[in-house]
């Protein structure tokens, strides 16, 4: 039995539906958290998304408000099928003509994992094949279709027999800012540095030390959050620009007077410093993007070298880490420098360790007292949590302390 979940009749932006919000694994708590910050409903937190409820006009809001979401999709169709003619003739029972303009551009994306299917392209050629059948049907021309998500962009789950058809209102993923020009090495990406931040609980109050700070992402999302500018002001397109119906008024006024609410004032300094002159250079080119220039002070040094101003605050640091567990003895002595470097420099501070690297962040040597869980991609990562008061003691650095229950959870 097929399911319509949210009413047919989709230029109306205001009926509300459900809307799956996908972010990064481990991201979910963060991203509930913005949400509830907006008023908005927690159905379910998945693996690595978080189910609410509104309308395609609130997914305006969304995508340009939320910092930890990749993507926002509003579901359209829930059915069985077992097989690819079943899942094209269920979609083709959807009114895509009153979603998708037949003179547009369309591209699926797709998660599928069903038996019969091999090769999940064949999938996405059924379900592209079903809407633009549907929509030559009734106008007698079809929209183009293909790779590129600047179009309307429709997302297909299927998995065993389960099939769950979205919009995809964001288009493009959340995460392309539109501010990072100069991505230099290891970049974190910009959801992942929001969450971050969300998770410090920094909120512009004291003082935002990031020493390697590479591209700049985390100051620069630091910048954002503090300010309470929305990320998504940057962006110049998302998928629900591509919908019948979309409100260009209404997405105008919005943009509007998220430009024009006055910023939130910082109580302290954002100071960002890298080791290497290119990063330090790409990092203010992205923040004068960005918008935040003024508000960040650059600088390139040695992070021991880092200006660290009384009144405390944050300090965090995204060492490099490698991709294997265990990592090499110049990385594991960098890290035993961090837990130096917290002790006598950040005292009155918080001071935060990002790494994907479990073994080597206990080379820090200090007690950490939150380990926090992100994925970055794929590889596990914690957000180490230190407590910099001073006099803070390192714990005895020895082979006993090789497995020690510093190991992040
Ligand atoms: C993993 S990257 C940081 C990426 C950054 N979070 C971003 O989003 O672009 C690590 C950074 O540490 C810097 N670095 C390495 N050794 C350093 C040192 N001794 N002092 C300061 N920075 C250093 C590197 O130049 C590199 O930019």
């Amino acid at each position: 039995m097929s399911v319509i979940i949210n009413d047919p009749d989709m230029t109306d932006f205001s009926k509300n539906g459900r809307i799956l919000i996908t972010c990064a694994k481990a991201m979910p708590p963060w991203l509930s958290m913005e949400l509830k910050e907006r008023g908005f409903p927690i159905v379910t937190e998945l693996d690595s998304g978080v189910v609410t409820t509104g309308s395609l006009a609130d997914t305006m809001k969304l995508n340009i408000s939320l910092r930890t979401a990749h993507r926002v999709l509003f579901s359209v169709k829930e059915f069985q099928a077992p097989t690819a003619e079943h899942l094209y003739s269920k979609t083709l029972e959807v009114p895509w003509e009153e979603y998708i303009p037949a003179d547009g551009y369309l591209c699926i994306n797709s998660a599928v994992r069903n038996e019969t299917i091999n090769d999940p392209r064949f999938a996405t050629l059924k379900c592209k094949d079903a809407i633009v059948d549907r929509i030559r049907s009734v106008h007698g021309k079809r929209p183009d279709s293909g790779s590129d998500q600047t179009g309307t962009v429709v997302f297909l789950y299927w998995q065993d027999n389960d099939v769950k058809i979205y919009l995809d209102t964001s288009g493009e993923p959340l995460s392309r800012r539109g501010y990072r020009k100069i991505p230099m090495k290891a970049p974190m990406q910009e959801t992942l540095a929001a969450g971050v931040i969300l998770a410090t609980g920094w909120r512009g109050d004291g003082n935002m030390i990031n020493p390697m700070c590479g591209s700049g992402t985390i100051a620069i999302e630091a910048a954002l959050i503090a300010q309470k500018r929305p990320p998504g002001l940057l962006r110049t397109n998302f998928g629900f620009e591509h919908i019948i119906g979309f409100d260009q008024g209404a997405w105008k006024k919005l943009r509007t007077n998220s430009r024009e609410t006055p910023k939130s004032k910082i109580n302290g300094r954002i100071i960002a410093t890298d080791i290497d002159p290119n990063a330090v250079e790409a990092a203010r080119k992205n923040a004068t993007t960005a918008g935040v220039d003024s508000l960040i002070e650059f600088s390139v040094c040695d992070y021991t070298k880092t200006d660290i101003p009384d009144g405390g605050g944050i300090v965090v640091l995204n060492p490099e880490y490698g991709e294997r567990l265990g990592g090499n003895e110049d990385l594991t002595k960098f890290y035993f420098g961090i837990g130096d470097f917290f002790k006598q420099k950040c005292q009155g501070y918080r001071g935060y360790v990002f790494t994907g690297n479990l073994e080597l962040a206990k080379r820090v040597g200090l007690r950490s007292n939150r380990r926090i869980p992100f994925f970055n991609s794929r590889i596990e990562c914690r957000l180490l949590e230190f407590e910099l008061y001073s006099g803070t003691k390192r714990k005895k650095y020895s082979k006993e302390n090789d497995h020690a229950p510093e190991q992040p959870s």
